[in-house]
């Protein structure tokens, strides 16, 4: 029964006997409700390290569409939950905390883009992962840092195209593909605040190391990488690459997993241009905590539940988000 305090607060708030080991308990109930916990790279280390499979964006989907689990639980923020239940609508799908929102994907309400998207008729929709299970609807095709160049060339050169939200993994798109598709303005808070100057000077301290920078970053930071990707592709570049040290222009919870992989390797995590805050960390992301979880698993709640209809329209775009994925072998 779920009680007013929790649906006050979006998350289960039940204390929690403090002799119990969190991550042995969080194993038995996975274990007891055939339940799958899935991560981004951008929670805490101590819930990556809980999870039954850590990924990027593209990575948790393709999971969620193949697993036999009869619970999902999605540690990240709510559109990736939206994501799951949209692929696995008879499977319960439980995010930890439901205020983890997501700065992008609420840059770009569904009205609004359904606005912009009739005012632009002709147009293919392509929408980043990062939006609402509505705006998704009236998507022709998602993408994620993953595939977006991939599905974007997928279609031919004059093909008049809107991409929203993100201006930034847009118009580095434009950039790559000489495209010239119509921009959302949207952006993440995090991704937006890394510091040029700042990423200058460590590269003056570190002149080895090589700057990892995600696609969501500001044109500016982005010229500065030596590789743009999703945050596993910088995974494998650092894994692969000879340089010890590398400068990490995304949400820092990705430095638990380089460290982990390459114990021997620096990683400087990129500062933000504002040094009295933690801009480089999502907080919506890190609201995820392992007490909100071994609760949820516990009371299998908060689940998501996306409206039939929306969810009849979103899966279209998704899926086919998938199936070129699958074709091209990403
Ligand atoms: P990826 O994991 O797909 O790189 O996504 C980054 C992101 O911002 C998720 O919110
Ligand atoms: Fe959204 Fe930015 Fe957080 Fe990713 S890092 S979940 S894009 S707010």
């Amino acid at each position: 029964m779920v009680k007013k305090e929790w649906l006050e607060k979006g998350f289960v708030s039940e204390p929690i006997d403090a002799s119990l080991n969190l991550q042995t308990e969080i194993r038995k109930l996975c274990k007891e409700k055939n339940a799958v916990i899935m991560a981004h790279y951008y929670t805490e280390g101590v819930i990556q390290d809980v999870a039954d499979f850590v990924g990027d964006s593209l990575a948790l989907a393709q999971k969620a569409a193949k697993t036999n689990a009869d619970i999902i639980v999605m540690c990240g923020v709510h559109f990736m939950g939206e994501t799951n239940k949209i692929l696995c609508p008879n499977k319960k799908v439980l995010v930890p905390d439901l205020n983890a929102t997501c700065s992008l994907a609420e840059s770009c309400p569904a009205d609004e883009f359904s606005k912009f998207v009739a005012e632009h008729p002709n147009h293919t929709v392509i929408s980043y992962v990062n939006t609402t299970a509505a705006t998704k609807a009236v998507t022709d095709v998602v993408v994620t840092s993953s595939n977006a160049r991939q599905i974007v060339e997928s279609f031919p050169a004059d093909t008049p195209i809107i991409f929203g939200p993100d201006q930034n993994l847009g118009g580095y798109i434009n950039s790559i593909t000489g495209r010239n598709m119509l921009l959302w303005n949207g952006a993440c808070h995090v991704h937006e605040k890394f510091s040029v100057e700042k990423i200058i000077e460590l590269k003056k301290a570190y002149p080895q190391a090589k700057v990892l920078a995600h696609p969501e970053c500001k044109g500016a930071v982005v010229k500065l990488a030596d590789v743009v990707g999703s945050t596993a592709a910088l995974l494998k570049y650092a894994i692969k690459n000879d340089a010890d040290v590398f400068i990490v222009a995304t949400e820092s919870g990705i430095l638990h997993e380089m460290q982990k992989s390459c114990p021997q390797k620096k990683f400087i995590p990129a500062p933000p241009s504002d040094s009295t805050c933690a801009c480089n960390e999502c907080n919506y992301m890190r609201l995820i905590t392992l007490e909100k979880l071994y609760n949820t698993l516990k009371y299998e709640w908060p689940e998501i539940i996306v409206d039939k209809e929306i969810a009849d329209k979103a899966i279209r775009p998704i899926h086919r988000m998938l199936e070129i994925s699958e074709k091209l072998g990403l």
